[in-house]
């Protein structure tokens, strides 16, 4: 009796050892795997839903990076966004983990043919209601690993013009958020706030309207934009479809055309193409700042107690199972300004910070990361001024923007404020 239990007893740990020996071989294989499902696994917070996971490994998560992760997250957003068993949560740490052992922080494959295809068993396994998402969030979260759309139109020269070059660089680039129909809105913003050129002091001010494309069964307007980007020269458009849900991916393709095409420019502005901006209020502001404010600039109108809406009807519905917790301090997408010398470290950040699919919550978010505290300025109205006060004309003077005007308000309000008979 004693004897089969000693020898059971051998059998079991030399069966422990020949298990435990196999499983470091597998570890190692498993570690050249970039940021995969096993690595979420692995945390203790999270449910396995299916015990077939393990084995069936997505393959986008197979593909080698060779790069190195060069990027300081700030403490600060692991204090704002919680480690917890929401998925978009789980990313995020995730990816901290990863970039701290120095591998690729998101993991996935980016590859724009091939990034949306592997990843939905992923997803129905690490998110339980996956399939009760509305369509369109179970696509933005099928797409999070896409970030490289073909660019369709590009405006390689906007900020350096032949002649022009040694002159004065670019002090304020206008980056607006429009989609392919909305010629008019354009046209109303190169009439008024966003001329292109020379304002006081020689400052310099650029514009780029930032498009996709839209939905195939739309009228084709890409011939009009092709004619409306000769023309004007200011039109950028990358190859994903229209969406609230793909802003975030457009502000993302924005910042690496600006690192690439305007690197030297002083501070953009992002904002939608139903704003009215009081460029030249806007100007003598940023002209006035200390330098050491002037170069770290996140200023807007910041919302600071902000969370997730939870009703399902609502435009930013976000799923409690998706993203568990408050929203880090942020500016509100109507318009807001950031220094050209927070860009890098802003795209960076973004490498490492998973896709949200709420565009402003998301670049608060990266900015907690980077360790820039949002700055609030009672010139930016971006939920408009009182009822009252809307074709007030001193009230927008003094304003630096205001949300929303139609085409045909916005050069009203230009030419008023403009006006010298205006006293005010
Ligand atoms: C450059 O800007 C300064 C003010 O910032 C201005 O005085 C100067 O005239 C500008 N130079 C050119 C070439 O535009
Ligand atoms: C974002 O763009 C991609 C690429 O065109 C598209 O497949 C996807 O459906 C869009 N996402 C949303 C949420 O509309």
């Amino acid at each position: 009796m004693r004897r089969i239990k000693t020898f059971g007893a051998m059998v079991l740990l030399i069966s422990l050892f020949l298990i435990f020996f196999y499983s470091t071989l597998h570890l190692e294989t498993t570690y050249s795997h970039k940021a995969g499902p096993e690595d979420l696994l692995k945390h203790p917070s999270v449910q396995v839903q299916d015990s077939d996971v393990k084995t069936s490994k997505p393959e986008s998560f197979i593909t080698p990076h060779p790069v190195v992760y060069n990027v300081t997250i700030s403490d600060g957003i692991r204090q704002t966004i919680s480690q917890n068993a929401a998925f978009w949560n789980r990313l995020l740490y995730s990816a901290i983990r990863n970039l701290d052992k120095g591998e690729n922080p998101l993991g996935g494959d980016s590859d724009w043919s091939r990034c949306r295809g592997t990843n939905l068993e992923l997803l129905q396994t690490n998110v339980h209601d996956f399939n009760s998402y509305p369509v369109l969030f179970q696509d933005f979260l099928q797409g999070m690993n896409c970030r490289t759309p073909p660019v369709l139109i590009n405006q390689p020269k906007k900020c350096i013009s032949g002649k022009e070059m040694g002159e004065n660089q670019t002090f304020l680039l206008f980056a607006i958020k429009s989609t392919p129909g909305n010629f008019e809105r354009r046209q109303a913003v190169r009439e008024t706030w966003g001329q292109e050129g020379k304002y006081q002091s020689g400052l310099r001010v650029h514009t780029v309207f930032l498009l996709g494309t839209s939905p195939e069964d739309d009228p084709n307007l890409s011939p009009l934009l092709s004619f409306e980007a000769r023309h004007y020269g200011d039109i950028l458009q990358w190859d994903f479809h229209e969406s609230l849900l793909n802003l975030t991916l457009k502000m993302n393709m924005f910042l690496q055309w600006t690192l690439k095409y305007c690197p030297h420019v002083s501070f953009v502005f992002s904002g939608d193409d139903d704003v009215f901006v009081n460029t030249h209020a806007l100007l003598s502001y940023l002209q006035s700042l200390e330098p050491s404010k002037a170069s770290q600039l996140y200023l807007g109108h910041i919302i600071s107690t902000a969370g997730p809406l939870r009703d399902p009807k609502s435009k930013y519905y976000i799923p409690l199972s998706f993203y568990d917790g408050p929203y880090p301090a942020y500016a509100g997408g109507g318009g807001f300004l950031i220094s050209g010398a927070l860009l890098q470290s802003l795209y960076s950040v973004s490498q490492v910070i998973p896709f949200f699919p709420i565009d402003d919550v998301y670049t608060g978010m990266c900015f907690k990361a980077v360790g820039v505290t949002p700055e609030a300025h009672a010139g930016f109205q971006t939920f408009d001024v009182k009822e009252q006060d809307r074709e007030n004309l001193c009230i927008h003077k003094d304003l630096i923007l205001i949300h929303q005007r139609s085409p045909q308000q916005m050069k009203k309000l230009w030419k008023g404020i403009h006006s010298p008979l205006l006293t005010c």
